[in-house]
């Protein structure tokens, strides 16, 4: 049995201190909480019947945890983690792993010298239909990749932004590419391989924020295919799609639904026994955005640590998005095309300009 402590108890960790709390998560429990906001910490170790702090080094000091997990502000994960990881135990962060790529590399480095497994919430990798799709990317089964897309067309308007102050300011949060989409551009590089270029333009269309609700970017994979990201907050009045398409040689895959969880279209030039069936059976409608995939996730950690399996999103797999998206930002804000991997790829993110 595997004891995790949440630091940071705010809207993310109603999701985390349910499936721990709620023994979702087989050989996992929820052992201590603390939010510096201390009445915030206080509500959910009520709720779960475990101590509650408002200092996380006197939760650590107190209990024995086996598993830290990270769900403050984007911004502040590069500090909680560096504070964490001298207590030896395995860490969780929740995505983006920070917001500068000296942050991830900061965080990697400190992990690994105490020893501890760092693991990078990417939940939708979990999802049904998304690995229903990676099998047939590894099966070879779309030949040669010829183009990917993800749309990311949600709504989140003032009130959302304005509930914490951290919302949408370079410092702590960035934008739709950083926070909402960062999924998405995730999967969209887990498929497709590794970025080349990329140019894109951005925009602070509805709402009062320092950094962009909209943004578009052209792709160039080093395989040679091509690839587009269209991704904004700024739909209106209700959430649109989340989705992703891969177009093969040989097959055209699409997931769509609010949140990747709906197989959309499975088209192969050369079908295979069960293909007829993976429309209705890999499709999962989950109750909010976030989706299914923080308990699928859970049990992957829980797995990696148990059983010394490899871990699907790593420290260095982290970084790997974050690099893409900082490069994206560096093209929004010089105009230019840029190749990713090369340079710092320095932006108004996290503050580092
Ligand atoms: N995987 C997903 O789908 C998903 C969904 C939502 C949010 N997130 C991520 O989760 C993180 C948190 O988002 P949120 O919406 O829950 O934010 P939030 O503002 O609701 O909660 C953050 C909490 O961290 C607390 N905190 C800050 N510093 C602390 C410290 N040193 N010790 C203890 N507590 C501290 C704050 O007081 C606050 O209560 C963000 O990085 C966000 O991108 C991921």
């Amino acid at each position: 049995m595997l004891n995790f402590a949440l630091v940071g108890c705010g809207r993310i960790a109603k999701r985390h201190s349910e499936l721990l709390g709620n023994k979702q998560i087989p050989d996992a429990r929820l052992a201590a909480v603390c939010d510096i906001k201390f009445e915030k910490a206080e509500r959910i170790g009520a709720q779960f019947g475990v101590p509650a702090y408002a200092d996380m080094h006197e939760m650590m000091r107190s209990n024995a945890i086996d598993v830290v997990v990270v769900l403050t502000e984007s911004g502040h994960h590069e500090r909680d983690v560096i504070a964490l990881a001298p207590y030896g135990k395995h860490i969780m962060v929740e995505k983006p792993m920070a917001l500068t790529l000296s942050g991830a590399d900061a965080m990697v480095r400190v992990c690994d010298a105490s020893g501890c497994k760092l693991f990078v919430v990417k939940q939708n990798r979990f999802n049904v239909p998304v690995v229903k799709l990676r099998e047939a990317l590894e099966q070879g089964r779309f030949g040669k990749l010829v183009m990917g897309t993800i749309r990311v067309r949600w709504c989140r308007d003032q009130s959302y932004y304005d509930q914490d102050g951290w919302r949408g300011t370079w410092a702590l949060d960035g934008g739709v590419l950083t926070n909402q989409a960062s999924h998405h551009i995730d999967l969209l590089e887990w498929m497709m391989g590794d970025v080349e270029t990329v140019f894109a333009k951005g925009a602070t269309a509805l709402v009062n924020i320092e950094a962009e609700d909209t943004a578009v970017v052209v792709l160039k994979f080093k395989s040679g295919a091509l690839g587009i990201i269209e991704a904004t907050t700024a739909v209106r009045p209700k959430d649109l799609e989340g989705s992703i398409s891969i177009l093969g040689e040989t097959g055209t895959v699409e997931i769509g639904g609010f949140a990747v969880n709906q197989m959309k279209v499975w088209n192969f030039v050369h079908p295979v026994p069960g293909d007829e069936e993976v429309m209705t059976k890999y499709s999962v409608n989950p109750p909010n955005v976030y989706g299914f995939g923080h308990q699928a996730y859970y049990e992957h950690v829980v797995d990696c640590i148990i059983n010394g399996t490899q871990h699907l999103v790593d420290g260095s797999v982290g970084r790997q998005s974050l690099q893409l998206i900082n490069a994206i930002y560096e093209s929004i804000e010089t105009g230019l095309e840029v190749r990713v991997g090369e340079g710092v790829h320095e932006s108004f993110l996290g503050g580092a300009k």
